[in-house]
Parts: C-alpha cells; structure tokens; sequence
C-alpha cells in the first residue's frame, strides 16, 4: 500500500463533497452543513463541569513536546506550545501535556515532572498560557486548566532515548515480546504502588499551589494507569476484578480529596485497548512501510479493556460504561476519552494519511478512526447523560472539523471537542471558527506525523512541515534524514 491510497480530505468537493464520501464508507458522521458563529453557536455555548464554568465547546487535548530541560523543568520551547495554547481561544485546556510524578515514571528523559525544583517554573507556564489567552481572547472568562499526572508504566525511558526501562502492572504476551520486556521482569509490587499512589497525591498537590483548577489522573495510552484497565491477570488487590483494577485510580482519588481539597479530578481514559500491530512484512517493500495488521494474539484475549475476549478487534464498551459507575462513586464528573495507545496501534489514536516512522501504513481510511472515536464517545455519553465527556482524535476532519465539532455538540454526543495535532500546525483555529473568520487552508494539520518521528529518533517535538519555528530548526534537516526511507515510498 503507498501513502494516498485514500482520497484526501482536501480533495473532497466541500461539505457534500464530504458527506458523500461518508456514505460511501458506510459512515453515518454528523455533519452540519453551515457553521454559525458569534455567540449563540452551539461551539461557543458555555458548560458547568463539575462547578467549574468552561466558557465554550473547544478543548486542548494533552501534548508533550518531549523538550523539557533534563531536570524536569519546562523549557523554552514547552512554554512557547503552553502560550499557543492559551491563544487558540478553546476553553478547556485539559492537561497541557503529560506530567511525570515522579524522575523515573518519565516516558522520555526530557519529559516535565511535578517536584519541588519544577513547581515555579510550571507555574509560570500555566500563568504564561492564562496571559496569551488574554491576549488572543480578551479576557480569561470561562478558561479551565488542568495538568495531566502521569507514570509512563511499561513504556518509562527516563535516562535514554533509546531504551525502555518498563515498569509494568503485568505479563502481557504481546506487548512484552514486542517491546523486549524479559519474563524474570517483577511487576510493580502491591508496596511499590502505595508509594506511587502517594507520589501522585504529592504532584496533585503541588499542582493546586500552581493555580491549575483540575488534575487528570492519566488512565490512558498504555502508560500504567491505563496498563492496570487491562490487569485481568495480575493476582492480588490491583488485578482480576474491575474493582480491582481501578483501585490504584481509587486510591490516588482518595488521597488528592484529603490532601488537596477543592482541586477537581479529571480522567483521561483509552476507552479501547485493543491488540497491538505491525507493518504486514508481506506488503512492505525496502523504504516503505506495509499497512498495519494485528500481531499474533491470544485468544481469549484477557489483556485488553473495552473489547470483545473472543474476538478483540472488535470493541465491547460493556467495562468501560462499568467504569463510569466506579467514577461517579469517586465523584469524577469528567472524563476525557481517547483510544488505545501510540505505541502499539497508533492509528487508533491519532488517525493519519502518513505514519510515524515506527508506525505502519493505514489499514482503513483514517476517516474511519475518526468516526469510530465519535461513536465511541457518543455510546458512552448515551449510556451516563450526566457526565461531561471530551473527545479526541478530530485532527483528521481537516477542512470538516468545525462542521463535525458544531454536529457533535449539537447532537449532545460530546461536551466538550477536544483538539490535538491541529493546534500544533494551526493553534488560532478555536478562535477563527468561534469568530467565523474563515478557515486558513495551508494550516491545516495534514497529518504527516512528523510531531511523532521527530521524538521517536530522539529529537523534540513540534509540527515541523508548518510551523516555522520547527522549520528553521536544525532538527529539520535531521528529521529530513530519517524521514527519506519513508517518504520515497
Ligand atoms: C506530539 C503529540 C504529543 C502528545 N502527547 C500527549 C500527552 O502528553 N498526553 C496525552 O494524553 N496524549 C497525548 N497525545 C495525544 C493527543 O492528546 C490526542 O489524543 C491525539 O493527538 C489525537 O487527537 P488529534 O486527532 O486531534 O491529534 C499527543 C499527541 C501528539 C501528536
Ligand atoms: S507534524 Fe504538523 S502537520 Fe504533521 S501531524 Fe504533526 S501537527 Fe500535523
């Protein structure tokens, strides 16, 4: 399969255009075919989210930059994305980007941690972003910030690029031969956790004396909160039953209550953690990455969460709506939903044309993932009205997103629309759609994944192809280097 095997979105003739093509996959996307602007859109609408009154319907997903000083503290470049942020004009700005609880739970060596040393300077971060949204929206009405904690579990690199040093929940068949986790490698142990536990409460904590209104207590992507979803198989208090599985999530909530009153507690969860994938060896020629195929998986499949353990490629959202119960009595009134993990299925996640460098080909047409993250979301919304839900995964719309976005939040199948890559590329976007300025074409992320190559070959973070801060970088003509075996394909 080479790259353009699916029509672009840019291709397609407008709205009608768009929804044709929908039909054509089978898709029923929600699409409105005027978007309004000014303030009785349905984007601009404010929400009370657990007390908290976010001013509008557009949202900052987390985004790390894997460009924070060796220390843990923000750099630069962290600052600069945190400010485009607050710029875009969205109201919700959920969780800036992954923050580590602890120096060894960091999924990169240069990702931001919560400690002593880094407060100040995450502090000024968050003030620099609540500023530039001043700035761009004219006052800070209705903006909500939270910071996402995080223990990057199976998937800790905190010295070396290069290497995983993986902390994980359990055995997991694939993922272990996947990412070389020996079979003498001990799972975190029960003790180990409630030590973790309190670091996270410590993080939250310190995260409130920041100024941030909420913490997300990440349980997504793979790292180790997500890890424990699927614990089916660890034995003990942590593992086997759902009750167990989301104790560490109960525990951390419990602390950050009675140590950290009043700051609200968010979570982000991959609804579906399904099988990983590969590249199929029998369709990838030198330079070029074959379309994805699962890896070998055993069935039943008691290592996922939010699938059917028969037959796992297909999602089952029986547990994932059982958590919601196991929320409400945590009195979690908010959840940001994703879908399955960068590492191991990344076109589930982030639906693009282009794969990263250590992804594969698309198996379906990207705008299938997108769909499938809407009707996620929707079905879970269907099933607990009372929550508020953020979605993810909308970058690939392109041209269509404002159309969809408008769709979705008028048909109550999301609160809040979360915005990830397209803010990179195009972070005024919020703004333009909310002031019906007109959409500025050439902004328009195109999902090169070159934000995901980039960190993956050791180098930070950012859109490369379109923003010229990247651009001009010297890590450009790096990026070029490792990128040319893929792109010739
Ligand atoms: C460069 C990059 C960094 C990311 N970092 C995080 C992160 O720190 N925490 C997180 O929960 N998700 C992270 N994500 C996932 C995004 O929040 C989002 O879910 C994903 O990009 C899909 O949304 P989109 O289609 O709007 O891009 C990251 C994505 C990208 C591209
Ligand atoms: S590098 Fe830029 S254009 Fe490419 S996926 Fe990332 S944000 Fe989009």
């Amino acid at each position: 399969m080479k790259f353009g095997d699916f029509p672009k979105a840019g291709s397609l003739d407008g709205v009608a255009g768009f929804r044709d093509y929908m039909t054509s996959l089978g898709l029923d996307m929600p699409c409105d075919d005027v978007v309004e602007s000014g303030p009785a859109s349905p984007l601009a609408a404010g929400l009370d989210v657990d007390g908290m009154q976010v001013g509008n319907r557009l949202g900052i997903n987390p985004m790390e930059g894997w460009d924070c000083e060796a220390d843990g503290r923000p750099s630069e470049n962290a600052k600069r994305r945190w400010q485009r942020f607050g710029e875009s004009g969205a109201k919700l700005i959920w969780g800036g980007e992954a923050c580590a609880v602890r120096p060894d739970g960091r999924a990169n060596p240069r990702q931001l941690v919560m400690a002593e040393h880094t407060q100040a300077g995450i502090a000024e971060m968050r003030e620099g972003l609540v500023t530039a949204h001043r700035d761009a929206a004219g006052d800070d009405r209705g903006l909500v910030i939270g910071l996402q904690l995080t223990h990057s579990g199976r998937f800790c690199k905190p010295h070396d690029n290069r290497r995983f040093e993986s902390i994980i929940a359990y055995h997991h068949p694939v993922l272990d031969r996947k990412f070389g986790v020996p079979a003498d490698r001990a799972p975190i142990s029960d003790d180990e956790i409630k030590r973790l536990v309190e670091d996270y409460v410590t993080a939250a904590k310190r995260a409130r004396a920041c100024g941030f209104d909420f913490v997300d207590i990440k349980h997504c992507h793979g790292y180790l909160g997500h890890e424990f979803l699927s614990a089916i198989t660890r034995p003990g208090p942590y593992g086997g039953s759902l009750e167990n599985r989301t104790r560490f999530l109960s525990e951390i909530v419990a602390g950050i209550r009675a140590e950290a009153p009043g700051l609200k507690i968010g979570v982000r969860i991959s609804a579906i953690d399904t099988v990983p994938y590969r590249p199929d060896p029998t369709r990838s020629e030198p330079g070029a990455l074959g379309p994805g195929i699962p890896e070998d998986y055993p069935v039943p499949y008691d290592y996922g969460f939010g699938v059917d353990r028969d037959d796992p490629l297909r999602y089952d959202l029986t547990e994932p709506v059982a958590l919601f119960e196991i929320l409400r009595r945590l009195d979690v009134r908010f959840v940001n939903i994703s879908i399955a993990s960068p590492y191991y299925n990344p076109h589930y996640i982030r639906p693009a044309l282009y794969p990263p460098s250590d992804g594969y080909a698309p198996p379906e047409d990207p705008f299938i993932g997108v769909m499938r993250h809407i009707a996620v979301v929707r079905d879970l919304k269907r099933a607990h009205p009372d929550f508020c839900l953020m979605g993810s995964g909308y970058t690939y719309l392109q041209e269509f997103f404002p159309n969809v976005a408008q769709a979705v939040v008028r048909q109550g199948f999301c609160d809040i629309v979360g915005l990830g890559r397209m803010v990179l590329s195009y972070p005024e976007l919020p703004l333009d759609i909310l002031h019906g300025r007109g959409l500025k074409k050439k902004r328009l992320c195109r999902t090169f994944s070159d934000c995901t190559t980039a960190p993956r070959n050791g180098m930070v973070s950012g859109c490369y192809p379109l923003d010229a801060h990247y651009k001009k970088s010297e890590e450009f003509k790096t990026l070029a280097r490792v990128k040319k075996p893929v792109a010739s394909a």
